[in-house]
């Protein structure tokens, strides 16, 4: 079942997971032992997961790509700097800039990516995919957070 969605993500995301500045991530933490690069592929399993379960009807590429890139920031939020404080506010806006710049984006994927943090930042999720990633993103933080202890 994973194997199959792994090479779903290869179909429609080849190029954004051979691109060397989107695997510059795998120096960065995300939660314990969990690099930005790989908790970005578990949120892209788990929403194909919902979509599947529940039966979603949605835009499989779209979703693939947008979950992919949504915490496409490209820093390391747990070194102290005065622009990393307000990460949780701020990260939605910075890796939606990011992926703009470096990969073509619908308005799917921009909006997917830009509300991603829904309730945190107040920017509701307009898309089908958007709502899929903002729960998906937060079981699977939960689960890398619980992992690590
Ligand atoms: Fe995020
Ligand atoms: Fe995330």
């Amino acid at each position: 079942m994973q194997s199959n969605y792994k090479k779903l993500i290869n179909i429609y995301a080849s190029d954004i997971l051979e691109n060397d500045k989107y695997n510059t991530q795998k120096e960065y933490m995300q939660h314990g032992k969990t690099s930005v690069l790989e908790h970005e592929m578990n949120v892209t399993i788990y929403s194909l997961k919902i979509s599947e379960k529940f039966k979603i009807k949605i835009d499989q590429k779209s979703l693939i790509r947008g979950a992919l890139l949504h915490d496409y920031f490209l820093y390391d939020w747990h070194i102290s700097d005065k622009n990393h404080r307000l990460h949780g506010f701020i990260h939605a806006k910075k890796a939606l800039l990011n992926a703009n710049r470096d990969f073509k984006l619908n308005d799917i994927e921009k909006n997917m990516i830009y509300t991603h943090m829904f309730p945190m930042n107040l920017r509701i999720p307009k898309y089908k995919e958007s709502i899929i990633l903002c729960i998906a993103d937060k079981i699977v933080a939960t689960k890398e957070t619980i992992k690590r202890k």
